[in-house]
């Protein structure tokens, strides 16, 4: 696709998803990403356990908040604070530094590293956040938990990939249409934990 027509579908899918997403009382119009995500994936049930890495402004714990009522809990980490959302516990600070979470039934991540615009050093960021929230999940998912993470094609693509295929038996890449935008962006929904 030609640079202007994608700046033009990334400012088309971003103007529409921002409005919806104030018209509904969502903090991001990530929110809809993780919405498209579910419906295709049916990750959420009442009385789970989330962990939301990467949360803030907070758009992905809202929507976690809301399907896993009642009686489910979510927990959102970032570096950034988050205004208070009903039903979720908010960490600020470095996901790595934590040194202990409840078992749970799902971890999310929808973690950027800060972009420094050279590729390569780029590439090396994200994979470094989406290894560390991989270990997050093998050492605290259920058996029966699901991971979902946001990826972004390139070199690192593959490592990840073929990280999250050693460590789960079911790997499946997903591009929800409020992330057609963003070029590069997709994100892989990972089940069924390995033994060992
Ligand atoms: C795309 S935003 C998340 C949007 C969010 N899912 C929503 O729906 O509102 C990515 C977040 O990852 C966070 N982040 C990056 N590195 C992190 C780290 N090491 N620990 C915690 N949060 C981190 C950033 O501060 C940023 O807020």
């Amino acid at each position: 696709m030609a640079k202007s027509s994608k700046q033009w579908l990334h400012r088309h899918v971003t103007d529409h998803y921002v409005k919806t997403a104030r018209k509904q009382g969502y903090r991001s119009r990530a929110a809809f990403k993780l919405l498209e995500i579910d419906s295709r994936e049916k990750l959420f049930r009442p009385g789970q356990t989330i962990i939301d890495l990467g949360a803030a402004p907070g758009g992905w714990s809202q929507v976690a908040a809301e399907k896993v009522k009642p009686g489910g809990r979510v927990l959102a980490i970032d570096l950034l604070p988050i205004v208070p959302i009903s039903g979720v516990t908010i960490h600020q600070g470095d996901f790595r530094e934590i040194g202990y979470y409840e078992r749970a039934d799902l971890v999310l991540s929808d973690l950027s590293p800060n972009l420094s615009g050279i590729r390569n050093v780029d590439q090396a960021r994200w994979l470094e956040l989406a290894e560390a929230a991989l270990e997050l999940s093998r050492k605290w998912l259920k058996p029966d938990g699901v991971f979902v993470v946001k990826a972004f094609h390139g070199e690192a693509f593959d490592t990840l990939r073929s990280r999250l295929e050693s460590a789960f038996k079911k790997v499946k890449i997903i591009k929800p249409p409020a992330s057609r935008g963003e070029s590069t962006e997709t994100y892989v929904v990972a089940r069924a934990l390995r033994a060992g």
